[in-house]
């Protein structure tokens, strides 16, 4: 083999070992992300401004960690997912007594959030615990403080625009992604449905 060849196979060869263990761990993250796709990706990646607007400081701020592309909700999908999921966490804040409350009062007031499992799971510490199943994930760039605010602003805005005076507005914006992976991807919706993730 010519010599300058040998150099270069030895010096990619190097390169390749070099690569970082988190990088590649991110990317396979990222892929997994993306090939499998859930209802919530096929809404908006932001909220409309009026909407948080209306809503307080820190719960702003976390907002705009998720929605932040380097190191926010956005790195491995986009930020759509969290935005557009069923997922419901009570109001309460750290207390699971009180959050376990707000669901019993729910069952009674409002049923309906508790009828079609693909429009609502209302769940105690539900986002808190997806937070940090997503930053445990390798690769993830988020910092303990940004998954906090983050977490703040989920909770927050999961009580605000899927329940209460929102709830049927919210029930057919997810109504329509739910039918939108039904149309387009329809071996994933079985799927989903399966694994009661949907
Ligand atoms: C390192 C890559 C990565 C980052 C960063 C990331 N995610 Fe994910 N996310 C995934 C993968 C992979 C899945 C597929 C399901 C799973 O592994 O849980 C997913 C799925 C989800 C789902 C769908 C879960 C369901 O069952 O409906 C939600 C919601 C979600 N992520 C929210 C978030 C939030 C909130 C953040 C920011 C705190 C975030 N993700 C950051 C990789 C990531």
């Amino acid at each position: 083999m010519n010599r300058k060849l040998t150099v270069a196979a030895v010096l990619a060869l190097f390169a390749v070992a070099l690569v970082p263990v988190s990088r590649a761990a991110e990317l396979s993250e990222k892929e997994k992300a993306l090939a499998n796709p859930y209802p919530n990706d096929f809404g908006p990646e932001t909220l409309p401004d009026d909407v948080i607007k209306a809503y307080p400081a820190n719960v702003q701020a976390g907002y705009k960690k998720l929605t932040s592309n380097k190191a926010g909700c956005a790195q491995c999908h986009s930020a759509a997912r969290p935005l557009n999921s069923r997922f419901v966490e009570p109001e309460g804040g750290i207390d699971d007594a009180k959050q376990d409350a707000w669901i019993a009062k729910a069952k009674k007031d409002s049923p309906a959030l508790f009828a079609d499992g693909s429009v609502w799971q209302v769940e105690t510490k539900v986002w808190s615990r997806y937070v940090k199943r997503m930053m445990n994930k390798p690769g993830c760039n988020l910092q303990k403080a940004d998954g906090k605010a983050i977490y703040e602003f989920l909770s927050y805005d999961s009580v605000k625009r899927k329940t209460g005076a929102n709830a049927e507005k919210w029930a057919a914006h997810r109504k329509g992604l739910v039918d939108q992976l039904k149309a387009k991807n329809p071996k994933r919706y079985e799927e989903l449905k399966e694994a009661k993730d949907l």
